[in-house]
């Protein structure tokens, strides 16, 4: 008979490791506070007391982190809307079902997602000026060319890594207890994410000069935005790998299943348990199934009505749409249309 102590010693490690990506439950709430008061990081019960310091002492930083949070979701649900599985349940943070627990494929992107997401909002938000305690990236190393000159401002993509890092690895990094593996996995992936932002880097240019001939250039270094880093980790999720964590030498490290000798890459994502094919309701494994969803009958990628209905049929709808059409412009100035109704088919999943 398990005793009430192992009980409670598996309870908090579940909580631990599912403790890891729970500040994404501030999409709930975080909007309704000032986040002027300490008293506010105790809005998420979920906060490891790493997250809790990070907030009270940084409470400035609060609102991207809120804001950080809602574009994950969004992020996340843009780059899967196309696929069985399809980010819904990151709606449920911070109480997650097992797709998003169990060392998943689906969990490495959301965690890789989450912490560039992260880094991303609070190093646009330097240079937005919104934050007290950080500005404009420093100027690049490189020298600018002939034609341009480093100017405008950058993203602080070094302020937005070292605050984002800390705040998304703190609940793998503060506590002893959870399971091992999971939490190397999860760091794994959250590095994959920063890898992935930093990559994302790029020169940015306005135009000066007579008339915009652009004979002067003001240079600064941007990040892209943020369904593009979502599509970089999609790309990543589809060829992620399999992982063990196993000792090798005086260390355990993570390393490819049988026969794949090949070291682990810092720029892949990894997962530990297979997932799901995500076709039927099984509220076990954290699928939802994919009856009723849309699909495209004219795709022949991932949301075709073969591959999302996983072969069991659909159903065919039709819908008359209404939309604004034949617009014409008035001087000066409005625009006024028609109203236009279009009968459109819906192809549904049985
Ligand atoms: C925090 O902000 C709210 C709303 O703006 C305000 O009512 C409250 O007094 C502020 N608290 C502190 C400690 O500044
Ligand atoms: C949001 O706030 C309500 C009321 O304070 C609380 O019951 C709920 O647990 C909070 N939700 C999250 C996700 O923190
Ligand atoms: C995502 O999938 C869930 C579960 O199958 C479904 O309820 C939801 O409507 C889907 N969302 C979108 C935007 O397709
Ligand atoms: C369906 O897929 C085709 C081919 O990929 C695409 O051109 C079309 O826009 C899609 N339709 C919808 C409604 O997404």
């Amino acid at each position: 008979m398990a005793s009430p102590l192992l009980f409670i010693a598996l309870f908090f490690s579940c909580f631990v490791t599912s403790g890891a990506i729970q500040w994404l439950g501030l999409i709930v709430n975080g909007s309704s506070v000032a986040w002027n008061e300490s008293e506010h990081c105790k809005l998420l019960a979920g906060l490891v007391p790493d997250q809790m310091q990070l907030c009270r002492r940084n409470l400035e930083l609060m609102q991207s982190v809120v804001t950080a949070a809602k574009q994950t979701r969004l992020t996340c649900q843009m780059a899967f809307s196309d696929m069985r599985w399809n980010c819904s349940s990151i709606e449920l943070a911070p109480r997650f079902t097992p797709d998003l627990l169990k060392g998943t494929r689906e969990s490495a992107f959301v965690y890789a997602l989450a912490s560039a997401t992260i880094s991303h909002t609070i190093a646009r938000a330097c240079a937005s000026g919104e934050l007290p305690t950080c500005s404009c990236g420093a100027t690049p190393a490189e020298v600018a060319g002939p034609s341009f000159r480093w100017g405008g401002c950058g993203d602080n993509l070094r302020y937005g890594l070292q605050m984002g890092s800390a705040f998304v690895d703190a609940p793998m990094k503060s506590s002893k207890s959870g399971n091992q593996a999971t939490k190397v996995m999860n760091l794994h992936n959250n590095a994959v994410g920063r890898q992935v932002l930093m990559d994302s880097l790029e020169t940015k240019c306005k135009c000066h000069g007579v008339s915009g001939s652009c004979s002067v250039k003001t240079c600064w270094k941007g990040l892209q935005d943020l369904p593009h880093i979502a599509d970089e980790l999609k790309s990543k999720y589809l060829a992620a790998n399999k992982v063990m964590h196993r000792q090798m030498g005086s260390r355990k490290h993570l390393v490819h299943k049988e026969l794949d000798i090949r070291p682990v890459q810092e720029s892949e994502l990894v997962y530990l348990n297979s997932s799901p094919d995500y076709c039927t309701r099984n509220p076990k494994l954290g699928s939802f199934g994919t009856q009723d969803r849309f699909c495209n009958k004219t795709s022949v990628g991932s949301d075709s009505c073969n591959l999302m209905c996983c072969g069991r049929g659909y159903n065919v709808y039709t819908e008359t749409i209404v939309e604004r059409c034949q617009c014409k412009y008035y001087w000066c100035c409005y625009v006024m249309c028609k109203k236009c109704e279009r009968t459109v088919e819906r192809y549904v999943c049985k």
